[in-house]
């Protein structure tokens, strides 16, 4: 038996894609009893990006363009990887995973393929994972994705919801590294399932819990209570960064980036205001691409990565929340 011995994870290449199409505040108002000032003021959304399907796109080419942006930034080819994670809760079908098909359009036979759903945690909870996985020694390359296409879950009849919904997606490449301090350093995935019913897409009519509206008898579209995820959400956002920042010793000062899953301005926002986060360490682009749910963690990422404003040896706290709900966070040393 060979024996393991301790190793650490390095981002080898980040890459995100987003859909050319625009979806603006003026469009949508166009749609729906709703404004530009409202949206703004009460979101800080502008506009979003969401996928053409009469262009054959969705959830499954932005995944895969993401991917291949990021093994394009490391390098690296398809078949250097031996495992693809794929967070989402718009992948076009549940068998195969789209983490499958992703490895079918780039080679990456025999790789290992799956998909996460953790809504939009989901990028924070796959690289968890795969942060795990590479320490276990069984794996020395993982392709991560977040990337959803919410446009096509999302009830354009309901103005709480189209409002805040785009599509896009983040990805990184992980690599083994032999120093074991370098990688995540710390990490939470926790949830509580009792709250599900404040963010869910129903299949069926069983689906549906007993005291919803009836305009939550839409199957298969988004349906949310937003005062109550704006309730949970403004209280374990801040907690869970916080956390993450106890559990370390670190301090706000060491901190070189909080890469922010963007919900709401308001929302991180209030984090900002009550943890003293400074401007400078918390990217914000709800303005341009709104909330992209599993996508939004990684294209913040990606952002800051091309930009040059993560470097090696850097200390990186990745935060998310979302449907579920779950919550997670990630502490790196890049
Ligand atoms: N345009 C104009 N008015 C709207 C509107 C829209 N798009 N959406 C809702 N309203 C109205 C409501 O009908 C309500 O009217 P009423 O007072 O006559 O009943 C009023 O605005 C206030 O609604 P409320 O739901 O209290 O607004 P809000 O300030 O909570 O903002 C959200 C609504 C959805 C933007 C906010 O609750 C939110 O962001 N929640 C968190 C959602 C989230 O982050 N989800 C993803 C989790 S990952």
């Amino acid at each position: 038996m060979p024996t393991h011995v301790p190793c650490g994870v390095r981002i080898a290449g980040s890459g995100s894609a987003v859909p050319d199409k625009r979806l603006t505040n003026e469009d949508l108002s166009k749609m729906m009893d709703t404004s530009d000032e409202w949206i703004r003021q009460r979101t800080g959304i502008s506009e979003r990006r969401i996928v053409d399907p009469e262009k054959g796109e969705g959830q499954l080419s932005l995944a895969t363009a993401a991917m291949k942006n990021a093994l394009d930034n490391a390098g690296m080819v398809g078949s250097d990887l031996d495992l693809i994670i794929n967070a989402s809760v718009t992948s076009e079908m549940t068998c195969p995973s789209n983490a499958c098909r992703i490895s079918a359009a780039l080679d990456a036979a025999p790789a290992g393929a799956f998909d996460v759903l953790a809504a939009c945690s989901g990028f924070v909870y796959a690289i968890n994972i795969a942060d795990s996985l590479i320490r276990s020694g069984r794996f020395k390359s993982i392709g991560v994705i977040g990337c959803d296409a919410m446009s096509t879950a999302v009830d354009y009849d309901d103005r709480s919801v189209a409002i805040l919904f785009g599509d896009a997606a983040g990805a990184v490449v992980l690599a083994r590294d032999e120093d074991p301090g370098r990688g995540c350093i710390h990490q939470v995935m926790e949830a509580d399932g009792r709250t599900w019913p404040s963010l869910y897409i129903p299949r069926k009519t069983e689906d549906i819990p007993a005291n919803a509206s009836p305009r939550d008898a839409r199957l298969g579209t988004l349906r949310m209570d937003g005062r109550e995820v704006y309730k949970f959400a403004v209280t374990q956002f801040k907690n869970v960064i916080k956390e993450s920042l106890d559990a370390t010793g670190l301090t706000v000062d060491d901190v070189a980036q909080f890469v922010c899953h963007q919900s709401n301005i308001r929302i991180i926002e209030s984090a900002k205001e009550k943890l003293g986060l400074p401007d400078d360490k918390v990217y914000i682009n709800i303005d341009k691409f709104g909330n992209s749910s599993a996508g939004s963690v990684g294209l913040c990422f990606d952002q800051l990565w091309q930009a040059g404003k993560i470097k090696e040896g850097d200390i990186v706290v990745l935060v998310a929340f979302g449907g579920g709900m779950t919550w997670s966070s990630s502490v790196w040393k890049v």
